[in-house]
């Protein structure tokens, strides 16, 4: 839930600084990112896979919406794994940050014509290709530039993964990538291997987020192997890589489980291995893509109280409402998906009796929750500060202007140092797309 270097129990601090010292220096709202904590996240996954697949190891592709800027980019750099990203934006920030292209892959199941061009012109190392359209797209970009553009096909293993509804992605109803059921699949299979400005490489499958066990990871692994099986069958030769995706689950509240890297990549080894000695294939190389597992808990966000409201409900309890200087602009996702978070009071400790309470946000919308329901002590004032853990997955990266809010700024912290790193919007920025 916390990242390493986050002490709580008394007042929170991180990397040896407190939380009330953070907020002197930069202001609240903030996200903190454990900078040395994201380092060791995305080194275990890129262990993990090395030490579960030895020769047959692919890449470790985080996923950039998760959140990224270019300092994270360069992190992502120098820990040597490699970049997924979806849209043009995306890709501008990893090339910003050094990324070798080769260890950029490109998703999305509508890029544009710009985009395609642009990564290709780009050298990005793969193009995980989602509709037909896409195909003939990404073949022009390749002629026109003269290259061969090694390409997965995003395919549909039909897996029902228990999660939000909104984060599920490999059942058949969604718009994503090619059904394996329904012959989609083939049909894209054959349509790649008609242009010589492609390179097939193999298959690409992301089921889902927040994700936890390993049955929905190895019927995935299982349902691609089958058609690699198919594919040497019918073409007499074997596509060399499988990329399985990310969605493996976090933390985010006392007592929660998270996915351990090591246990999850040696499931899905053996589930690799086995499928294949099944179908007496050699093992491809295996790509992974988790995002959240590697941003999630390395950030905190902090807030400041502002007012504290007792409401009297109609069956005449009470419920207090403590307002905070953020909300729905930096954390959309209980509001979306029913998200649930935790807090802890940072700036001190308090031995007052723990009341029942709701934190909400500052925006002009009920729907402005940051934790329905939740026991904190009693003697909350404004000018207290409360720490959210485990916002750094999806957290900043989907955070709005809603109410012209400016979004708060990403600290990063090491060794008792804090730096920014994406500066906080200002009013001015708000205004400047204004004609
Ligand atoms: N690869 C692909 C192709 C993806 O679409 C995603 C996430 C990932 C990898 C990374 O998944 P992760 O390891 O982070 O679970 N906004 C939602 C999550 C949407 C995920 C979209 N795709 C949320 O806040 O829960």
């Amino acid at each position: 839930m916390w990242s390493s270097s986050v002490q709580t129990g008394s007042e929170l601090s991180i990397a040896g600084i407190t939380a009330k010292q953070l907020a002197k220096d930069f202001g609240t709202p903030a996200f903190f990112i454990d900078e040395a904590d994201f380092y060791a996240r995305a080194a275990a996954w890129n262990t993990a896979l090395q030490q579960s697949f030895g020769p047959h190891a692919g890449t470790v592709y985080y996923a950039a919406k998760a959140f990224i800027c270019t300092e994270v980019a360069r992190w992502i750099k120098d820990v040597g794994i490699g970049i997924d990203v979806c849209t043009g934006g995306e890709l501008s920030v990893a090339l910003a940050g050094g990324i070798d292209p080769a260890k950029i892959e490109l998703h999305g199941n509508n890029k544009s014509v710009a985009e395609i061009e642009k990564a290709v012109a780009s050298g990005v190392g793969t193009i995980v290709i989602d509709s037909l359209y896409e195909i003939q797209r990404v073949a022009t970009a390749a002629a026109t530039a003269n290259k061969v553009q090694r390409v997965l096909l995003r395919l549909t293993p039909g897996i029902e993964a228990h999660t939000h509804e909104s984060i599920a992605t490999a059942h058949e109803d969604v718009k994503f990538g090619f059904s394996i059921a329904s012959g989609a699949a083939w049909d894209a299979i054959a349509a790649v291997s008609a242009h010589s400005s492609l390179e097939l490489r193999g298959f690409h499958a992301h089921i889902g987020s927040q994700i936890f066990g390993y049955e929905s990871f190895e019927l995935s692994a299982q349902r691609l192997i089958g058609l690699l099986a198919r594919y040497r069958d019918e073409f007499k030769k074997e596509l060399p890589e499988l990329d399985l995706g990310g969605g493996y689950g976090i933390a985010y509240l006392p007592g929660d489980a998270a996915v351990v890297p090591a246990e999850a990549m040696q499931a899905l080894s053996a589930a690799v291995e086995k499928n294949c000695n099944t179908h007496g294939l050699a093992i491809p190389t295996i790509s992974i893509e988790p995002g959240r597992a590697i941003a999630g808990p390395t950030m905190f966000t902090l807030y400041e109280v502002g007012t504290v409201k007792d409401v009297t409900l109609e069956n005449g309890s009470h419920r207090r409402y403590i307002s905070v200087d953020g909300g729905m602009s930096d954390n959309i996702r209980p509001s979306l998906y029913g998200a649930e978070y935790t807090t802890v009071l940072a700036n001190r400790t308090s031995t007052a009796q723990n009341v029942s309470s709701r934190l909400v946000g500052k925006h002009c919308e009920t729907g402005d929750i940051v934790i329905r329901e939740i026991d904190l002590p009693d003697d909350i004032i404004p000018g207290d500060l409360l720490a959210v853990p485990a916002t750094g997955a999806y957290g900043r990266s989907m955070a709005s202007n809603y109410n012209h809010v400016p979004r708060p700024p990403v600290v990063a912290v090491k060794d008792g140092k804090a730096r920014v790193i994406v500066r906080r919007e200002t009013e001015d920025d708000l205004r400047m797309l204004d004609i």
